[in-house]
């Protein structure tokens, strides 16, 4: 049933590669370095939306549609924060994230706006999916049931927000170039799940 649940997810989202099972293990080991990782996730996933809007305020759609996704992720990093705070735990330092460095290493610097803005918008959706996918994770294999629920809950939001991005992008670019590149993005994604550096036990 679980493994059932966990393929669709994984079909839904078109992530090729499953996150290693061992990782929720690693994970449960410390709760301090989760939840801190975590808060930093979701602070970022804020800033990026606003620095989003900042470059392409000549959006409409965009601006609209990120404004509130900021409010969501700061009241995200807010609960982990509360958890945090709640249990004893000290929000910790900001570690390297070499997912996402790999992640903005595959990103179009060159070219026109609309294909630098697509892959931007596509490695937000992809944060999202892998996002969702872990705490899908964490949401089944948690010792604790009230962090089983917790996670669950970032898990349906982080697919919405999966949601958002894609539909997002295919209202700003022409669909078909969206899936080309989508496709490209969860090809390349895969190989960097693959790599040695990126095999962590983290959330992205
Ligand atoms: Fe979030
Ligand atoms: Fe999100």
């Amino acid at each position: 049933m679980e493994m059932n649940e966990t393929t669709e997810v994984r079909n839904i989202l078109g992530l090729q590669l499953p996150t290693d099972p061992r990782w929720v293990d690693l994970a449960s080991i410390s709760l301090e370095d989760v939840l801190t990782d975590h808060a930093y996730c979701e602070q970022k996933a804020a800033t990026t939306c606003i620095s989003l809007i900042q470059r392409y305020s000549q959006h409409p759609g965009l601006v609209r549609t990120l404004a509130p996704i900021v409010t969501e992720e700061w009241g995200h990093f807010r609960l982990v924060l509360q958890e945090l705070e709640k249990r004893g735990l000290k929000l910790g330092k900001q570690r390297k994230d070499e997912y996402v460095n790999a992640l903005i290493a595959y990103q179009q610097k060159g070219g026109d706006v609309e294909t630098r803005m697509l892959d931007q918008l596509l490695t937000m959706a992809m944060i999202e999916a892998r996002s969702c996918e872990r705490f899908k994770r964490l949401s089944e294999g948690l010792q604790d049931s009230y962090l089983r629920k917790f996670y669950r809950r970032f898990m349906e939001s982080e697919a919405g927000h999966y949601k958002v991005f894609i539909e997002l992008a295919e209202s700003l670019v022409d669909p078909t170039t969206v899936r080309a590149r989508w496709a490209q993005w969860l090809d390349h994604e895969s190989v960097i799940m693959n790599s040695q550096e990126v095999r962590g036990d983290r959330i992205h």
